[in-house]
């Protein structure tokens, strides 16, 4: 058996001239939950509708299960299971009429799908809603819908495009213990998400992306002290005044944002005290924080709009 359950080799998509993959490698080890992330315009949702076989690439080789996508997709369809970015959902009827019709497209039949479609609507608390018109049902339980009909079929991978946009903290929180859970029962999850907390609890690895192509890849711990330091010391501070507020003091990397300055330091000790010193603590609205996958992704994509997409 191959290492990876999906395997890309220098996979590249064109549309016209817009080169929304380029050179893609891209390895997602059995077992694991693969975060990929990215801005908006980054090439996410495209790599991932190449690896489940609904674009094909315009160069590069795609492997899933160890097998060519393009020679059979029903096979490799037949054991993964897909959550959109936007819900495809039948909206006149029910989520269980819902999950009935999809899981006759995979072949289950009474009493197994009966069975299959009863411990789904538990697995993402559906049930108070099981009957009611999709179209009435709120964004977070259309979600939770969808993600349903992509676990019918058992998938050995379970891929996900930004599963959690658009809800409250608490479902949000509700999936990610069950992205856990199927985990933990040996599903390979694929994800992408905007949300760098969700990457941070989830993913055992993640791989940012920026004008389609990776710019950083490892576990979110090691990313962090790879590219930054352990800790984030924010403050206020205008381009000129730097150099002289920060004289003296090692930084391993620092951001700006227009006023606000991040710096990436070991030990915040000697720039917390510079600030103090000058008592300016307040002025500068000082932050001192764990540096987080938020920097990494700042760090590696840009902190400006426009710079990608
Ligand atoms: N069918 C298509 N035809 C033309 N261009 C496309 C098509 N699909 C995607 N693109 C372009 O490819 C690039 C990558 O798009 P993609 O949807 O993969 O980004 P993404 O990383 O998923 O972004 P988001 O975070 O906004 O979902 C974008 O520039 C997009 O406009
Ligand atoms: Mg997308």
């Amino acid at each position: 058996m191959a290492e990876a359950i999906v395997e890309l080799r220098g996979v590249s998509k064109r549309f016209r001239e817009r080169r929304a993959v380029v050179d893609l490698d891209l390895e997602v080890p059995y077992g694991s939950c693969f975060g990929i992330l990215g801005p908006n315009g980054a090439g996410k949702t495209t790599t991932l509708r190449m690896i489940y076989g609904a674009a094909d690439p315009t160069s590069g080789e795609i492997r899933v299960f160890g097998t060519d996508v393009r020679v059979d997709p029903r096979a490799v369809r037949a054991r993964l299971g897909v959550t959109l970015q936007d819900n495809v959902l039948i909206e006149e009827i029910s989520p269980v009429d819902n999950l009935r019709i999809f899981g006759r497209y995979h072949l289950l039949r009474e009493p197994e799908l009966g069975r299959r479609i009863d411990e789904l609507l538990d697995f993402l608390e559906l049930r108070s809603h099981a009957d009611v018109p999709v179209e009435a049902l709120s964004g977070g339980f259309q979600r939770r819908l969808s993600i349903a009909m992509s676990l019918m079929n058992r998938p050995e991978l379970l891929i996900l495009d930004e599963p959690t946009t658009g809800l409250d903290p608490a479902v949000r929180l509700a999936l990610w213990g069950r992205v856990r859970e199927l985990r933990a029962a040996g599903t390979t999850v694929l994800l992408t998400t905007h949300y760098m907390d969700e990457a941070q609890r989830l993913c055992d690895e993640v791989a940012i992306m920026a004008e389609g192509r990776v710019v950083a890849r490892g576990a979110p711990r090691a990313l962090i002290t790879a590219h930054l330091a352990r800790e984030a010391v924010e403050i206020d501070c205008a381009p000129a005044e730097e150099v002289a507020l920060l004289d003296g003091i090692e930084v391993a990397a620092r951001l700006r944002v227009d006023a606000r300055l991040m710096l990436y330091v070991h030990d915040a000790t000697s720039v917390v005290e510079r600030v103090h010193e000058r008592d300016e603590a307040e002025a500068r609205a000082l932050v001192v924080r764990p540096a987080d996958l938020e920097d990494v992704f700042l760090a590696t994509t840009g902190t400006r709009l426009g710079e990608t997409g």
